[in-house]
């Protein structure tokens, strides 16, 4: 876990002065820690129950879709506004950075499935909650919510805890 903590850059006063960065493009450069956290994620996930593995736009599409191959899953993508071609559910969430909508194709879900959520990082957990309810919208359930990286101190994972989701994270910088 500390080779994994220290493939991840900290980026100083980004993107606004006193916000330190958590960059993953430096885990993504390193064989070895990219592939421990998909599998770590990936046995995580597996053992949620899920049928599916669902993961936010764009970070969340890297490590989401590594994992459900990883676990044997499928993978539906949780888009940002106006990306798909077809009827969506949409849901509009609080960013740590101001305010945005995530939207879903639910042709690849059906009523009952497990869904687990797959993103790099979580902060305020206004991302992950909206997926979740969009998940939830589809008839579906969360098995579990999955990040790389915890920001404790935004309390993104209590707040989701307290939704009643399971919540894995590999790393925190507090
Ligand atoms: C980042 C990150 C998570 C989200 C976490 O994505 O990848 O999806 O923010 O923040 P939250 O817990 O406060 O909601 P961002 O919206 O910056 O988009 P990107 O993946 O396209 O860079
Ligand atoms: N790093 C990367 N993405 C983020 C962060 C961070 O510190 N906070 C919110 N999204």
């Amino acid at each position: 876990m500390e080779q994994l903590r220290a493939s991840i850059r900290t980026v100083p006063d980004f993107p606004k002065p006193g916000i330190q960065f958590r960059d993953i493009t430096t885990l993504l450069a390193d064989p070895a820690a990219l592939s421990t956290s998909v599998s770590l994620l990936a046995d995580h996930v597996r053992a949620s129950g899920a049928d599916a593995v669902a993961g936010m736009e764009a970070r969340g599409f890297i490590f989401g879709a590594a994992v459900a191959i990883r676990a044997g899953l499928g993978f539906v993508p949780i888009r940002k506004p106006g990306k798909l071609p077809v009827e969506t559910v949409g849901v509009e969430y609080d960013l740590e950075y101001g305010t945005d909508r995530l939207e879903l194709d639910p042709s690849g879900l059906r009523d009952g499935m497990r869904v687990a959520l797959v993103d790099d990082l979580i902060a305020t957990g206004g991302t992950a909650l909206a997926a979740a309810k969009l998940v939830q919208q589809c008839s579906c359930e969360v098995s579990t919510a999955a990040f790389v990286i915890d920001l404790p101190d935004l309390g993104g994972a209590d707040r989701l805890r307290g939704s009643g989701i399971d919540v894995k994270t590999l790393v925190s910088f507090e």
